[in-house]
C-alpha cells in the first residue's frame, strides 16, 4: 500500500520511514510525487493541521495521505508555545531562535516548575468519509541551556522524563524509539496492520 507523507521535513520524513516502512508499506513524500508544495498551518490545534494537512494532498493526489503536526507544551507558559511552536519568535524564526525566546520566556521559572510535554497528532486520511486520529505525547522538562546537537527543534532543550539526556544529546535510534511522534505513529502502524488485516 502506498501511503503519501504530507510533509517536506526530511528529519520527520527518515524518522517515520523508520516506524511505518515494510513489506506492506510503502511511503511516499511530496517530492517523490514531484509536489512542490508548502500547506499552511490556519487552525488552532494539533488535530485542526494535521487534517488540513492530511485532506489537502488527498486532494490533489488520491492517495491515502498522512500529516502530523506536533506541538511543545510548556506548563509554566500556560502551555505556549503549543500549536505556534514553529512560529514562536516569529513567521521565520529559526529552531536556535525558537530555543532562545523559550530559554528567555522561562529565564526565572525554577527547574521544578519548568514541566513540558510534546504531543504529536497524526491524521491518516483515507477518503473523504474515512479518516483517524492518532497522538502521542511525551512528558519532560526544560532544561537551562542548550545541549546537544542531534535532532531539531527544541530537542537541545528537553529532556523526557526518565532520561538525564535531552533529545538532542540523544542518538536518533533511542530519540526514535521513545519520542511522542514515534508514539502517536506506532498507533498509526498498528491501526494499519488490523485494518488492513
Ligand atoms: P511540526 O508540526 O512537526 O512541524 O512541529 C512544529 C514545531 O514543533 C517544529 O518546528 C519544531 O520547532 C517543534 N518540534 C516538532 N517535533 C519536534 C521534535 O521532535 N523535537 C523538537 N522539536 C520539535
Amino acid at each position: 500500500m502506498k501511503l503519501l507523507l504530507a510533509t517536506n521535513n526530511q528529519h520527520k520524513i527518515s524518522e517515520i520511514k523508520n516506524i511505518i516502512e515494510c513489506n506492506k508499506y510503502e511511503i511516499l513524500t511530496l517530492l517523490d510525487l514531484g509536489l512542490n508544495i508548502d500547506i499552511e498551518e490556519t487552525e488552532n490545534t494539533l488535530d485542526g493541521n494535521a487534517f488540513i494537512k492530511a485532506k489537502k494532498v488527498f486532494e490533489l493526489t488520491k492517495l491515502p495521505s498522512i500529516s502530523d503536526d506536533t506541538g511543545l507544551f510548556v506548563d509554566a507558559l500556560n502551555g505556549e508555545p503549543g500549536v505556534f511552536s514553529s512560529r514562536y519568535a516569529g513567521e521565520n524564526a529559526t529552531y536556535d531562535d525558537n530555543c532562545n525566546k523559550l530559554l528567555n520566556e522561562l529565564k526565572i521559572i525554577p527547574s521544578e516548575l519548568r514541566t513540558a510535554k510534546f504531543k504529536t497528532v497524526v491524521c491518516f486520511y483515507l477518503d473523504e468519509k474515512k479518516y483517524y486520529f492518532f497522538e502521542g505525547i511525551v512528558k519532560g522538562i526544560i532544561i537551562n541551556e542548550k545541549r546537544g546537537s542531534n535532532g531539531f527543534g527544541y530537542d537541545p532543550l528537553f529532556v523526557p522524563d526518565g532520561f538525564s539526556k535531552t533529545y538532542a544529546e540523544m542518538d536518533f535510534n533511542l530519540k526514535n524509539q521513545i519520542s511522542h511522534r514515534v508514539k502517536a505513529f506506532r498507533k498509526l502502524k498498528d491501526f494499519l496492520d488490523s485494518f488492513l488485516e
